[in-house]
């Protein structure tokens, strides 16, 4: 449960620069949610206009990315978090919010954000999965798994904010 009283609580990720969202360098601070509704190891979908926002706390502090996979998009926020690492529901992808990059390539293969190609795989216990030839096995084989993009975060009275782009 998070103490409200603890410095230590509301300590914002410090993303690698490198990841910032663009636009976002001069853009305004938008509250998002009160910081006591995402208690450690927890995260959540916050939609601002057409903004599809994912905020979790992790041990490293918390952290504003798109709440879309960076596979194909599905919302992360119906996945699940374990320290910095956030599973999506959609093809077993595994994320690290912390460094942005993949811990665990989706089941679909495809290329890493480095453009490296990984074949299709099957989690254990299941059939082998056979990639049929085609323009959809195309696709995925082509499909790059990027890293995050990090929104700037603060904490003001409680409140999450983070900085959006608005053009
Ligand atoms: S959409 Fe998330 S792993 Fe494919």
């Amino acid at each position: 449960m998070t103490d409200p009283t603890d410095p230590r609580t509301d300590k914002t990720l410090a993303f690698p620069p490198a990841l910032r969202v663009h636009g976002s360098r001069h853009a305004a601070f938008v509250p998002l949610v009160a910081a006591a509704e995402v208690p450690a190891g927890t995260m959540r979908r916050v939609t601002i206009g057409e903004l599809d926002l994912l905020v979790a706390r992790t041990p490293e502090g918390i952290v504003v990315v798109d709440d879309r996979c960076p596979h194909m998009s599905a919302p992360l926020s119906l996945g699940s978090l374990d320290g910095c690492v956030v599973a999506c529901p959609l093809h077993e992808g595994r994320f690290d919010l912390c460094s942005g990059g993949t811990v665990q390539m989706p089941t679909t293969g495809g290329l890493d954000a480095d453009g490296t190609y990984h074949p299709t795989w099957s989690p254990v216990g299941r059939e082998p999965k056979v990639d049929p030839p085609g323009l959809k096995a195309e696709a995925r084989r082509l499909t790059r798994v990027r890293r995050f993009r990090y929104y700037p975060v603060r904490v003001v009275d409680g409140t999450i904010e983070a900085a959006l782009p608005t053009d």
